[in-house]
């Protein structure tokens, strides 16, 4: 087997300051925070202020990646990449990609930079895309982001979307090391399924439902989800996802010490638990305070359980996602020793703007 493995060496994560209470929203959208907190677990979320892009979210928690990596220390660690891949299903522009301006701005020189679509399982696949990276000697040194300024799709007019989704930023560095570390990314399980693809979508603005001077309707430029279904297939895919995941690394559900599900639904992550047969309280949870942030979602739960104290090094932990596409994923590790570089809510004094 070979030995040469990818391993987390740093984290980070950055939430924008304004939240939004479910109150707050119930003031101006035909539901209330009964409904929203029973049927999701969500309180609150944070959402970008006016003008605030991905890039800015991502810049941050890259920023708090990076210095992570160099806090924690191994004699190799510095606060660089050279790779910068970033998950996002809301990059500030169709085209380009958003990491070439990431990696610019963080100072990283002329690495190779590119944008993974994969919706809410976007990390998963970023990380895999970034160990592969790592295994085929394409990089030493990867910073992987999952951003998103999600609330940029969603119509704050629709009670079935608005109230679940926030925006946020949480990334790791990556780095080359040994399978038998600390840290090391042991096992993935990828998928997805084309033949649900309307289930999670925003129509139009793409090549099928190009833009036009006349909108024929404004609502197609935003998100769209058939939540029932996604409630379902979620449960499903993840369950079997991680269960591969686990089989490849060789690992038994009673090994695992933590649950980093994808923050979805508070519902979803306990029957999750209750289908693999592990207590529900190994599923860990922030979707009260952050709601559902998509490619974000698995760096902001590992930055706020890192920053709790939850995760003890040598812990055994299970990270999987489900989203549009459908597409899913799931990856296993053990805990390593992380130094944060600051808390997913702390303030900065500016956020990083575009030259
Ligand atoms: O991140 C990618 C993956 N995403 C997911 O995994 C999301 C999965 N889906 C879900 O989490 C849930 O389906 C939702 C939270 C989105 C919706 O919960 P639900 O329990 O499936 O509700 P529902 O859509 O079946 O609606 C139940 C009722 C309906 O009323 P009737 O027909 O029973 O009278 C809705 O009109 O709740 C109503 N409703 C609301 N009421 C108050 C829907 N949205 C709201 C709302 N406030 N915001």
């Amino acid at each position: 087997m070979r030995t040469r493995a990818a391993v987390v060496a740093g984290l980070g994560g950055y939430l924008p300051p304004h939240v939004v209470t479910n109150k707050m929203l119930a003031e101006q959208l035909d539901t209330s925070d009964e409904w929203i907190y029973s049927r999701t677990g969500i309180r609150q979320r944070h959402v970008v202020s006016a003008g605030m892009a991905t890039s800015d979210l991502a810049v941050e928690a890259g920023r708090r990646a990076l210095a992570s990596a160099a806090a924690t220390g191994t004699a190799t660690a510095t606060a660089t990449a050279n790779m910068v891949i970033l998950a996002t299903t809301t990059p500030d522009y169709p085209c380009p990609a958003s990491a070439p301006d990431i990696a610019f701005r963080l100072g990283l020189g002329p690495v190779p930079a590119f944008d993974v679509s994969a919706v809410c399982a976007g990390f998963v696949y970023a990380l895999g895309v970034g160990a592969g990276a790592i295994s085929a000697g394409l990089a030493e040194r990867v910073l992987v982001i999952g951003a998103e300024a999600f609330t940029s799709i969603i119509d704050p007019r629709d009670r079935t979307t608005a109230p679940i989704f926030g925006d946020g930023a949480g990334a790791v560095v990556l780095r080359a090391g040994e399978r038998t570390e600390p840290g090391a990314l042991l096992a993935f399980d990828l998928g997805s399924d084309g033949h649900l693809k309307d289930l999670i979508r925003v129509p139009a603005g793409g090549s099928r439902q190009r833009l036009t001077e006349a909108v024929p309707d404004p609502r197609d430029y935003y998100f769209a989800m058939q939540g029932k279904a996604v409630f379902k297939n979620a449960v499903q895919h993840m369950t079997a996802s991680l269960q591969a995941a686990l089989r490849s690394a060789g690992w038994g559900l009673d090994e695992i010490d933590w649950l980093v599900g994808h923050q979805a639904n508070v519902r979803i992550l306990q029957l999750l638990a209750d289908q693999l047969g592990v207590r529900r309280e190994q599923a860990v949870v922030n979707i009260d305070s952050v709601g559902n942030t998509s490619a974000a979602s698995i760096p902001l739960m590992l930055a706020d359980g890192t920053a709790a104290g939850t995760f003890a090094v040598g812990d055994k932990i299970a990270l999987t996602a489900f989203g549009g596409g459908l597409a899913w994923g799931s990856v296993v590790l053990t805990w390593p020793r992380i130094e944060l570089a600051g808390a997913p809510r702390d303030a900065v004094e500016s956020i990083s703007q575009p030259a």
